[in-house]
């Protein structure tokens, strides 16, 4: 076994050419921690996000990033005994703080590793750990959706909206989303029982059309300003928010005061038990992986800007990074920005 790993390496805060290929050493592994072979890890905004300067002070500089794993157990530390080399896992690694995913070798206290899907290939899996892991938290630990209810998904499209469409449905919701009229059928293919185009139609008179004038249980918003400051307006009484982006603009709460509305603010915390519940969801093919584009490790800033561009070029889902280079098909290099 090589001492030395591939790892994709942050030299500065800037466009996707910030990124340089370097050798490094293998990390060491601690007592409760396990070494992974990363065969795939994804690109989420947050990457993007450090990439060009917005977390300054969490990320110093050089830095291997990443918020995803799949891979292949290659050794565990002294004490720890839920998993051995050689069996499949996947993961979100430590947010700050810790060394990410871009890299052929990865290592993660063992609390943060889940078994992989045995449906699911390592592409597919880490295109899963840290949307599956946000959209559990938002709606079973912190909304507590239930069967029958009505939930409206902000950006139904995007990597988290994708799983998010599914995993309501799966608790037996309906679902309303916002999305592009090109991406209304995929959308609905998904799960979504009713699609509003965000792009030509104010959602808050479209939702509250849907609903009879009642509103929904729950808004879920990936997406920010607009889609946060008039949710209230969209709300039943007793309805809950929740939202996993920055709160940008100053908010008016009076109407989700009049509304008896609740309030959730997340920014997901990593841990094995919701991934080992997202799994059961997904080996009953209940939540399926949406892979838009896939990228190898060499191509990698090529994956973040078709990720800033989202669906200008045409993504749907995920951009999956196969380290391994075992996915059948490639995205093709770029084409000019539309
Ligand atoms: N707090 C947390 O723990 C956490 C975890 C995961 C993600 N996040 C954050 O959640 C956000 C979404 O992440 P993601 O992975 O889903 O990003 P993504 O894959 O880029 O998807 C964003 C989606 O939002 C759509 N959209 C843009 N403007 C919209 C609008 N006004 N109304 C409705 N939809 C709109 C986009 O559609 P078009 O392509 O058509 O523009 C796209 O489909 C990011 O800001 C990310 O940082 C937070």
């Amino acid at each position: 076994m090589s001492d030395t790993m591939k790892a994709v390496v942050l030299t500065r805060f800037g466009g996707p050419d910030a990124f340089e290929i370097q050798t490094r050493p293998v990390p060491s592994v601690g007592a409760r921690q396990v070494r992974v072979r990363v065969h795939a890890t994804a690109i989420n905004p947050l990457d993007y996000q450090i990439r060009r300067g917005d977390y300054p002070d969490s990320v110093p500089l050089p830095a291997v990033i990443g918020h995803d794993v799949s891979g292949v157990v290659e050794s565990v530390g002294a004490d720890v005994t839920e998993f051995a080399p050689g069996d499949e896992v996947y993961y979100t690694p430590k947010i700050f703080g810790d060394a990410g995913s871009y890299a052929e070798v990865h290592v993660a206290d063992v609390d943060l590793v889940s078994r992989k899907p045995r449906n699911l290939s390592h592409v597919e899996a880490a295109s899963l750990t840290l949307v599956g892991g946000t959209v559990w938290e938002a709606f079973v630990t912190r909304a507590g959706l239930r069967v029958g209810e009505t939930i409206l998904i902000h950006g139904g499209a995007g990597g988290v909206g994708t799983i998010a469409i599914q995993i309501a449905k799966a608790i037996g919701a309906r679902v309303i989303t916002t999305a592009r009229s090109d991406n209304h059928e995929f959308v609905r293919a998904l799960g979504a029982d009713d699609v509003v185009d965000y792009a030509a139609t104010d959602y808050v008179d479209a939702v509250n059309a849907l609903t009879g004038g009642r509103g929904v249980d729950v808004v879920f918003d990936t997406v920010g300003g607009d889609t946060l400051t008039r949710s209230p307006l969209v709300l039943a009484p007793f309805g809950r928010v929740v939202s996993i982006v920055d709160i940008a603009a100053p908010q008016n709460l009076i109407e989700a005061w009049g509304r008896n509305a609740s309030y959730h603010f997340v920014f997901t915390r990593q841990n094995r038990g919701k991934l080992d519940e997202l799994t059961k969801l997904v080996e009953r093919g209940l939540v399926r992986p949406v892979v838009g584009a896939v990228l190898p490790l060499e191509r990698l800033g090529e994956g973040h800007e078709i990720l800033e561009a989202g669906s200008r070029r045409g993504l749907r889902g995920k951009v999956v990074v196969d380290v391994a280079g075992e996915a059948e098909t490639l995205v093709p290099p770029l084409a000019a920005a539309a």
